[in-house]
């Protein structure tokens, strides 16, 4: 007999024909995303689940007494409660590498779209506000040049490293939790205690995952310290900025503006403050999302959950469920 696997997601369909050749799939066909208690009636008899966001939790667990792995379809696994997960023997999967670049783009194109005011500017045009010189007014800040600090050296941060460094001839500061010297070797970034980063940076990149240490980890105090000429980026999660703090930094000029892919809360609110501001740059949490890569994702997901269905260590098992750890 097969393995059961439920999909949350839709996914390309020689990816679910890959998936059908080792298990019996099933799958949530409405609206994206399935409402919680859906997927907890879904899951009684499910060995595989294929999924992103949503909390595999003890209550998930309770509702999947044969479920052997959890994979998700995105580099991030905050939604995992490890704990919770090994105590069943549940292992949790996720697709890094796949999307590197394509985050870093995204990040890339918030710098700039932030810097150079491209949304504002494009509804300023199309809105035929263009009368027949561009004054001051509508000028921006450049990117080449200038110094931009990324928190969380990881290969996404890597990856906006080096377009940094040779797309724009960037100055390029790091903070992680570990230093890394081949980086900085290699690439001829520097490693900078957060209080300098923050306070040097022209262009301030969060790329840190969010763990309970990272909760947060942008408040009221980081923003005071970056420049008031400086832009602020986030497309890590939005729970690793306390998003009040972010608010009041752009509202009173502490900084001078904002790029953001995430939100406290996705969706995100339509009256929440952020959307009010002409100085930040808003995306709906797109950064993996171009057709080819998430559907790379979908692929490496997909190999993932089969590989540990059937019971081989899968390529991308998450660190924490590694033996020994
Ligand atoms: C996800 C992401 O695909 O990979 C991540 O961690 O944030 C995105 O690439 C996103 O969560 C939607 O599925």
């Amino acid at each position: 007999m097969k393995p059961i696997v439920y999909l949350t997601k839709k996914i390309p369909k020689d990816v679910e024909d890959y998936i059908a050749e080792y298990c019996e799939v099933r799958k949530w066909e409405g609206t994206p995303p399935i409402p919680r208690q859906e997927l907890l009636m879904q899951l009684q008899d499910v060995d595989g689940l294929l999924t992103t966001g949503g909390s595999i939790d003890d209550e998930l667990l309770e509702h999947a007494p044969n479920l052997k792995v959890v994979s998700n379809v995105s580099v991030g696994y905050n939604n995992f409660d490890i704990e919770a997960m090994k105590k069943r023997n549940v292992v949790g999967t996720h697709t890094p590498y796949v999307l590197d670049d394509t985050v870093a783009d995204l990040v890339l194109a918030l710098m700039l779209a932030s810097a150079r005011r491209i949304p504002e500017l494009d509804r300023y045009v199309k809105e035929g506000k263009w009368a027949k010189d561009n004054d001051r007014s509508l000028f921006g800040v450049d990117v080449h040049h200038a110094t931009v600090g990324i928190i969380g050296m990881g290969r996404i941060g890597e990856a906006i490293a080096k377009r940094a460094i040779y797309g724009f001839d960037m100055n390029v500061l790091y903070y992680n939790r570990s230093r890394k010297r081949e980086v900085e070797e290699y690439l001829g970034v520097k490693y900078a205690e957060l209080e300098l980063l923050l306070q040097q940076s022209d262009f301030v990149v969060l790329m840190t995952p969010l763990t309970d240490e990272t909760k947060h980890f942008m408040s009221h105090d980081q923003f005071d310290l970056m420049k008031e000429s400086a832009f602020f980026i986030n497309a890590s999660r939005g729970e690793t900025v306390d998003e009040e703090a972010l608010i009041k930094a752009l509202q009173n000029g502490e900084i001078k503006g904002a790029g953001l892919d995430v939100f406290s809360k996705e969706p995100v609110d339509s009256d929440n403050p952020l959307l009010q501001l002409d100085n930040v740059v808003t995306v709906p949490h797109i950064g993996s999302a171009t057709t080819k890569t998430r559907d790379d994702m979908a692929f490496v997901a997909a190999k993932n959950l089969v590989s540990a269905l059937k019971g081989e260590e899968p390529e991308h098992l998450v660190k924490e469920f590694k033996l020994g750890k």
